[in-house]
């Protein structure tokens, strides 16, 4: 019997983030700062559910590739029955850490809310610039929950409910280390944006935020008194409402090595160097 502090289902959790009006605004940004080519090959790395890749796949065409990795063989079963229809669509079981690409293999990455939760997000960084061809670009897109914010004349619980929520994320400030790490990868930065998440409406916050549920966990913990948390819930129901974080998008691309490496360019659509080939 499900409990009202038990998580929900992760798949159900993605598909509800990704249709809010604010998740379909950062991953149509995330997705035109990738500058998607036809022909390209790229990789999701973090896949889920498959939520990006039927988007990504149109972007590249059928001239292009698309490989989603993910370490929850729970996902990418998910994720081969919504693309079952791709040919261009391959989806591997893998680690951020040790992905299962060959060097300079891919001419695009992206890591959507993935790194918040590795045991080493630089070492996840490094891997993929290593997957990366010369020009090409990675894009990651993380949320800092250390930013939270819940309005409520009751700034104590607030507070309280917000850091409570910050330490069940492995990496709670990734969003605002994303651009060092990559930076120290490798990465010239081409773009960092902060998109603030703001929730008007409290049913929706409560699905992506866990609002009762982690708040009656902070009781549980004995973090938040039990009646402080009663009357901030309901004044949050009854009044207006709005809670807030801060989300990163940083594109970095690969050093591009030659005239020919630039971004938009897959190593088939890349003129060949002048003299070369026969
Ligand atoms: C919040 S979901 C995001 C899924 C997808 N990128 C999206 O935007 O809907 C995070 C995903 O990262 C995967 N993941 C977490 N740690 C991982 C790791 N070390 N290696 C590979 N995948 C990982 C999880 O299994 C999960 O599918």
């Amino acid at each position: 019997m499900p409990q009202p502090t038990d998580a929900p289902d992760p798949i159900v959790y993605m598909d509800t983030a990704a249709r809010t009006a604010v998740g379909q605004d950062y991953k149509e940004r995330l997705a035109a700062a990738l500058d998607l080519r036809s022909g390209q090959a790229v990789a999701d790395i973090g896949c889920g559910p498959g939520t990006d890749l039927a988007r990504l796949a149109d972007a590249v065409t059928a001239a292009g590739s698309v490989v989603g990795i993910d370490r929850e063989p729970r996902m990418l079963a998910e994720a081969g029955r919504r693309l079952a229809a791709r040919p261009n669509v391959e989806l591997r079981l893998g680690d951020v850490h040790a992905l299962p690409l060959a060097d300079a293999s891919v001419d695009r990455a992206k890591a959507d809310r993935v790194l918040q939760h590795v045991d080493d997000p630089a070492s996840a960084v490094a891997e993929a610039f290593r997957v990366l061809r010369p020009g090409g670009l990675f894009g990651a897109a993380e949320p800092d929950w250390d930013t939270l914010a819940v309005a409520d004349d009751d700034v104590r619980t607030s507070r309280g409910f917000a850091r409570f929520v910050a330490a069940t994320v492995r990496n709670q400030t990734i969003g605002r280390q994303l651009a060092r790490l990559c930076t120290r990868a490798g990465f010239r930065i081409r773009s960092v944006d902060a998109v603030a998440v703001l929730f008007r409406d409290f049913d929706v916050a409560d699905q992506i935020l866990g609002l009762r549920r982690l708040s009656a966990r902070a009781v549980e913990a004995g973090e938040l008194p039990a009646a402080d948390v009663r009357a901030w819930l309901r004044r949050l129901a009854d009044e207006p409402f709005l809670a807030g974080f801060t989300f990163y998008l940083v594109t970095g691309q690969v050093p591009p090595e030659t005239r020919g490496d630039e971004p938009g360019m897959s190593s088939m659509t890349r003129p060949a160097a002048a003299g070369g080939g026969s």
